[in-house]
């Protein structure tokens, strides 16, 4: 199979990077194809700690070409920052190694201005966006008015783009919310710079690209951003970010037709996490939450906000594999659980009295939903140098066992730490 799309299950931060940037060891293009620099994919090598917004994970693989589509929301600003900080590092040796589709999405300071003033206004209503800018991007390409890549490569024609997109933007950021207008001036001398560090990145069609490389056999990995229930349509709106993040949608990103790929690895964490407001049944608001986020470490790796933590929610994770067509499962941050003398895994809901097996796509009934668990012993044991599943105690196997059969869907990876040789191929990679 060339192609694998790696998708996150739950509310994005399940691993996705980590599981790329090792999978890319034997991946010929690894690409992006939605969301933005609202994502942040942490990939771990010899102890040292890169998070990457908007290029693709398998960028420390020299061989490996990074293409990000027409998807995804660019902010220009951000990727410069991104690229200008791996090559300090000795991470980008070759300008080729990157391909930006011209077809992608724009994103310039005051689409962060008017997300943040948005929010601001909001008040306890706020989704808790990341304040990138993303909401408000996807809403201009939907008014077919975005500035798109190859448009900062024509300065004449940009200027008169960006004149009509800002009438627009400063009159909502200054007699709606009240917020300093954006000058035109400054936007433009922003562009010239980025466009001119950008140029050589430059790639006219993507999807041209990516669709040679899976005829021509290469191996191919759809990188996902956010996670399932952050969908736009089928996640728990409206606190979800404004694309698709289903695995359908590397086939609309990319640019590359439905079949061509049927590979689709759903990334997992042993437990459960969300960042930003929004409905989540099997929260943990209480010192085992507290637990498990200083022993996980969730923090953002974008905003550093704290991240809510609950149980392993398997309704959910259920909902995931149907509306992704996930075949394989990858079972992240299972070192965590670590010391927790009982796991609780949630198999339904109650609703209004009921017993659900089903997850409710109507977020109010979705916020009534009370958890019912199945509980489990859970091991002492340090997992984090475990190199094969035999390796690991016999409650840590029962509980991967107990997922494989809940789901019936195969677990081919556990990952027992941050650190790429923490692990475990259950079934070979590429098969
Ligand atoms: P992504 O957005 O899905 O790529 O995930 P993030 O990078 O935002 O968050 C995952 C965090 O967990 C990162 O800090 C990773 O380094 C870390 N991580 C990934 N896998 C493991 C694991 O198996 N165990 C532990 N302890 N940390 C992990
Ligand atoms: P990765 O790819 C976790 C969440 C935000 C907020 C909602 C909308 O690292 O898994 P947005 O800025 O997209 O308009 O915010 O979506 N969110 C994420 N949560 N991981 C992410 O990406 C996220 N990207 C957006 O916290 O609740
Ligand atoms: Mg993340």
């Amino acid at each position: 199979m060339p192609g694998i799309i790696v998708v996150g299950s739950q509310f994005g931060d399940e691993g996705k990077g980590k599981v790329v940037d090792v999978f890319s060891q034997k991946a010929d293009y690894v690409v992006r194809y939605q969301g933005g620099a609202n994502a942040g994919h942490t990939l771990v090598v010899d102890g040292k700690k890169t998070i990457l917004h908007l290029i693709p994970s398998g960028v420390l693989h020299p061989h490996t070409v990074c293409v990000i589509a027409a998807g995804v929301v660019l902010d220009v600003e951000r990727l410069c920052e991104e690229i200008k900080a791996l090559k300090l590092n000795g991470l980008l040796k070759e300008d080729s190694q990157l391909l930006i589709s011209d077809s992608a999405t724009v994103i310039l300071p005051y689409h962060r201005q008017l997300d943040q003033a948005r929010e601001r206004a909001a008040g306890n209503e706020k989704i808790g966006t990341t304040g990138r800018g993303i909401g408000p991007a996807y809403e201009e390409r939907a008014s077919r008015k975005a500035i798109i890549f190859g448009d900062l490569f024509s300065r004449e024609t940009l200027r008169a783009k960006l004149e009509t997109a800002l009438k627009e933007k400063n009159f909502l950021l200054e007699k709606f919310y009240g917020e300093k207008p954006v000058n035109i001036d400054e936007v433009m001398a922003l562009v010239n710079q980025v466009s001119d560090y950008l140029a050589p990145y430059r790639c006219k069609d993507t999807s041209l690209v990516i669709h040679k490389a899976l005829k021509g056999s290469k191996k191919v990995l759809f990188e996902g951003a956010q996670g399932s229930l952050l969908d736009l349509l089928h996640g728990t709106y409206p606190f979800v970010t404004s694309s698709s993040t289903l695995a359908g949608s590397a086939m609309i990103g990319s640019g590359i037709g439905p079949g061509t790929v049927n590979s689709v690895m759903g990334i997992t964490k042993a437990y459960t996490t969300r960042v930003g407001s929004g409905p989540f049944p099997t929260e943990l608001d209480n010192e085992l939450g507290e637990r498990m986020r200083q022993i996980g470490q969730e923090f953002g790796s974008t905003t550093g906000r704290s991240r809510r933590c609950g149980w392993l929610d398997l309704v959910a994770l259920k909902y995931a594999i149907r509306i992704n067509g996930i075949t394989s499962l990858a079972l992240m941050k299972l070192d965590v659980l670590s010391g927790f003398e009982k796991l609780s895994i949630c198999t339904a809901y109650e609703l209004d009295g009921q017993r659900i097996s089903e997850y409710p796509v109507s977020p109010g009934d979705l916020g009534r939903c009370k958890p019912i668990f199945e509980t489990i012993n859970g091991w002492k044991e340090d997992l984090t140098k475990a190199k094969n599943l035999k390796d690991l105690p016999r409650a840590a196997q029962e509980y991967i066992q107990f997922i494989g059969a809940q789901t019936a869907v195969p677990i081919d990876v556990v990952s027992v730490g941050p650190g790429r040789e923490q692990t475990l191929w259950l079934r070979p990679l590429f098969s």
